[in-house]
């Protein structure tokens, strides 16, 4: 076991303190809401930056908006950890933010024990996992990961600004992204921290899971036109109602994501237009979130959902279009790293059982440039996305040990 700097119990109340820093930090007034390149994002990447430069790492941010924190030679075979700083709306607290607090606290312990490690390491806080703000798919961690994709700088959020310009009014460089990518061959593999988001740890009343494998999701906005009207003279039979159709799609597409095996669908948003009391809905706009644990899986429900929701549309005499805008693989955790998260565990006492993610991460996108694993943290009831999630204290301080444990597990295998 790594000496460490601080106890069990300190290393518990650090964490606990620098998350509810983060967590007063927010663009709403009445709860915690900081999406990718708003202002409260700016002001929590300077607060984590500077946490960095505390813990001895030379920190910056980076043209993408995510804040990197180097321990170690520039040149040197490097090993990522970390997780995402922005959140949904009305968000809990831990959903990201535990993993990039507990990788710094860890990376800061195995610095200050002197450890000689074969690789550098460096932590990253991402700024787009949510992607609520704009309709994209992981874009800041793909821009470290080498899978950025141009077209998401045209993506538009709900006022109009594209994300080139408010990239730009963040202090970002769209120009400059294409130079973020890291080299897959220097890359000793990733690792993430994160909450489970799910009950499974807590009702088998264990603090910690070694993440499998991430199921793949895929996301899209539909718009269902029919014929706005007078609410008082349009009879029933002569109605085209967009909000009557798109009601029976939505019950429609929550039986088919019940229908697949460990499959979820969701419509998360809805809009109807013109949205007064007394006009019969002319338009509606909603979203589809589907997962499943493999591609083809998701490919069937795809298929069904979109199927099913035109042949409502036709007979309702509706218009209905569905535009896909993200679209993630199911991604496997690498065998080594989920072995090292094991044993690390071991180390630590802890018995970590092995569980698949329903959740989607930034591990699915650094995936793209090197082996990754994930630990998974129980949270009270499995809530998340939601501001009664929550962590006991002591669970964070076990967190940050089984990754400080988990890097010298690395370090014995992969860097020498
Ligand atoms: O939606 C997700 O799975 C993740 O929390 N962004
Ligand atoms: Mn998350
Ligand atoms: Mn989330």
């Amino acid at each position: 076991m790594t000496v460490l700097s601080r106890s069990l119990d300190d290393l518990a109340a650090a964490a606990a303190a620098m998350l509810a820093e983060l967590a007063r930090i927010s663009d709403a007034s009445d709860n915690l809401t900081r999406l990718y390149l708003s202002p409260a994002h700016r002001r929590a990447a300077d607060l984590v930056r500077g946490w960095m430069e505390q813990a001895g790492a030379r920190a910056s941010i980076d043209a993408a908006g995510n804040v990197v924190g180097r321990f170690g030679p520039e040149r040197a075979p490097t090993l990522y950890c970390g997780s995402h700083i922005d959140t949904v709306v009305d968000a809990g607290r831990y959903d990201g933010t535990l993993g990039v607090v507990a990788a710094l606290l860890a990376a800061e312990e195995i610095m200050r024990s002197g450890a000689d490690l074969p690789f550098a390491i460096e932590v990253l806080a991402f700024g787009d996992e949510e992607n609520v703000r704009f309709p994209t798919s992981l874009s800041s961690t793909h821009a470290i990961a080498g899978g950025y994709d141009p077209a998401w700088l045209t993506r538009r959020d709900a006022d109009g600004t594209s994300l080139a310009e408010a990239l730009r009014a963040f202090g970002g460089d769209p120009d400059a992204i294409v130079g973020l990518a890291r080299d897959p061959a220097g890359a000793t593999g990733y690792l993430e921290i994160h909450i489970e988001q799910g009950p499974v740890l807590e009702r088998s009343g264990l603090p910690l899971g070694v993440v499998t494998a991430i199921n793949a999701a895929w996301r899209a906005d539909c718009v269902v036109r029919g014929e706005a009207g007078h609410a008082g003279t349009v009879p029933m039979f002569l109605r085209r109602d967009a909000l009557a159709g798109a009601a029976e799609m939505v019950c429609a597409i929550e039986r088919l994501g019940a229908g697949i095996a460990d499959g979820v669908a969701t419509v998360g948003r809805i809009s109807a237009m013109p949205g007064a009391v007394n006009v019969v809905p002319g338009e509606v706009r909603f979203s589809i979130d589907a997962r499943t644990p493999s591609d083809a899986a998701l490919a069937g429900l795809v298929a069904e959902i979109d199927a099913t929701c035109a042949a409502i549309a036709s007979r309702r005499g509706l218009d209905f279009a569905c535009t896909p805008f993200m679209q993630a693989p199911a991604t496997a955790m690498d065998d080594g790293l989920q072995q090292a998260l094991a044993d690390a565990a071991q180390r630590v006492g802890i018995a970590a059982p092995r569980i698949p993610s329903g959740a989607g991460h930034d591990a699915v996108a650094m995936a793209r440039l090197c082996p990754v694993g994930m630990l998974f943290v129980r949270c009270a009831g499995g809530i998340s996305h939601n501001p009664a999630e929550s962590v006991a204290d002591p669970d964070l301080g076990i967190a940050v040990v089984v990754m400080i444990e988990a890097i010298r597990a690395v370090a014995e295998t992969r860097g020498r």
